[in-house]
């Protein structure tokens, strides 16, 4: 039997409900519904099959570096996420990565391994003009991965700009992009609103890397919020990082990186706007302590901060607060203190009667739950859960299957949201620098009035 063919109306939601699951659709508004996966269809790679079917799933990578091919610093690595997902279907058809040595040395490592048919045919380029040039169209790719650093992209000037590049190139292709999209300077952000702008207007299927979203833990938080039709009143977060094995001279200047919260707070940053909605930038408030006072001193880093220029050294902590649109109030306190490895981070979202607080995201993660009737909190675990591969396999659903289960797949964080992150975490970095240039004004003024030379006492009263 044919199944009857759906009213325009019908047709037209449908429509709306593709777009909303592919993250197209620009929009300027606010938004306090924010998209969300039932925690249960959030499965790990080794309880999930491989896409099925036989055509070959062409994929570029952009930069050959620890997110796209792991590395001692963490969990991430896309490209073993991507071989879990698409097996033999996947083709890595290209990696452009100007360090070519770099390039070649993980793909020959990954020639020598058992996903050799994924990678035989690969061919390193510098630049994506290089790859263009020399393509065939049986390469042309379905899906292209941005993993370059940040201040190699997230603008429309040349060498900083290679989202438009894929779009040029490769009109409407699906694009997966790192976190944070930019760490240009302040006055850029304008530029990565128009990127989203047209990004959107290209239509491609695009995620952005903040993965966090697609914890099940996040996504239980969201659920007993969406169930118990809850407002949220409150977020608290704090996210202290293991410095000492961060060893990226970078990652330590604030000029290459943009700063701690920009670079790297900016998860919890954008953990904080996916429950409280939209901030009110202008409350933005913040303090730091900076390299430079007596409680900033760190005593294991691994880089040379001597060869970084003063004025761009990073603070060891930042706390901040602000507003949300909703008249709810946020925080964050990110330090830059912890030795050994693994992070110590926690989010907690309160609402009337309700505290979720997620422990541990990094590594292990756990929910802690105090609900009306109960004065205990109630704790949830989440035995291998792997957001990465949440993340990498929702994009890929919504890429190969944007008709048939339309509640299967979500993009949880579009480009134009990854913008109002970005914008929101410059907020927190400017704001701290005030408040320091004001604490160093008033020392100043302070120190100016203890040495003004006394005036000699005049004779003539
Ligand atoms: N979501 C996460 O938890 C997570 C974890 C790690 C990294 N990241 C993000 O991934 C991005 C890359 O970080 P990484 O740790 O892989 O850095 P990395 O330094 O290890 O690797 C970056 C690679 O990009 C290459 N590159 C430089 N300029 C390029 C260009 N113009 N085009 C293509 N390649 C270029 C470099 O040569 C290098 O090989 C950053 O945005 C970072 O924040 C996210």
């Amino acid at each position: 039997m044919t199944p009857a063919k759906p009213s325009p109306a019908r047709r037209g939601s449908e429509l709306q409900k593709a777009r909303d699951r592919r993250g197209s659709g620009y929009s300027s508004g606010f938004s306090s519904r924010r998209p969300s996966i039932d925690p249960s269809r959030l499965v790990p790679m080794d309880k999930t099959t491989h896409v099925g079917g036989t055509d070959n799933f062409n994929v570029v990578f952009i930069g050959a570096g620890n997110i796209m091919f792991g590395s001692d610093e963490g969990p991430w690595n896309h490209s073993f996420r991507f071989e879990h997902k698409l097996g033999l279907r996947l083709k890595v058809v290209a990696i452009i990565d100007p360090a070519i040595e770099r390039a070649n040395a993980v793909l020959k490592k990954k020639c020598d391994s058992f996903v050799v048919s994924a990678y035989q045919n690969t061919r390193v380029y510098k630049t994506l003009d290089d790859f263009v040039k020399h393509m065939s169209e049986k390469e042309r790719p379905r899906a292209v991965v941005v993993g370059s650093p940040p201040m190699f992209r997230g603008t429309q000037q040349s060498g900083r700009d290679i989202e438009m590049q894929v779009m040029k190139y490769f009109p409407g292709v699906a694009m997966f992009i790192e976190k944070p999209i930019a760490t240009g300077p302040k006055v850029e952000i304008e530029e990565t609103f128009k990127i989203a702008k047209l990004i959107s207007d290209s239509n491609s299927i695009c995620s952005v890397g903040y993965m966090l979203r697609y914890l099940k833990a996040v996504q239980k938080m969201k659920q007993i919020i969406q169930e118990n039709n809850l407002i949220v009143m409150v977020t608290i977060a704090r996210y202290a990082c293991a410095y000492e094995a961060i060893a990226k001279p970078d990652w330590w200047d604030k000029s290459k990186s943009a700063g701690p919260i920009v670079e790297q707070g900016t998860h919890f940053c954008d953990l904080s706007r996916y429950f409280g909605g939209e901030v009110d930038i202008s409350s933005v408030a913040a303090h730091s302590l900076e390299w430079d006072e007596e409680a900033g001193h760190l005593s294991k880093m691994n880089v040379d901060e001597g060869k970084i220029a003063p004025e761009n050294r990073i603070p060891r902590v930042t706390a901040a607060t602000w507003k949300y649109d909703s008249g709810a109030v946020g925080s964050l306190v990110h330090a830059v203190t912890l030795q050994g490895r693994n992070y110590s981070c926690e989010l907690e979202v309160h609402a009337d009667g309700f505290s979720l607080k997620l422990v541990n995201p990094y590594v292990q993660p756990v929910l802690y739950v105090r609900k009306p009737g109960d004065d205990y909190e109630q704790s949830f675990t989440f035995p291998d859960d792997d957001p990465f591969f949440s993340e990498v396999s929702n994009w890929i659903d919504i890429i190969e299957d944007i008709e048939e289960n339309p509640e299967a797949a979500q993009i949880l964080s579009t480009y134009e949201d990854a913008c109002k992150t970005y914008e929101f975490t410059w907020a927190i970095r400017e704001a701290s620098e005030r408040s320091r240039a004001a604490t160093l004004a008033t020392k100043g003024a302070a120190t100016a009035f203890v040495e003004e030379p006394v005036p000699e006492e005049s004779e003539s009263y």
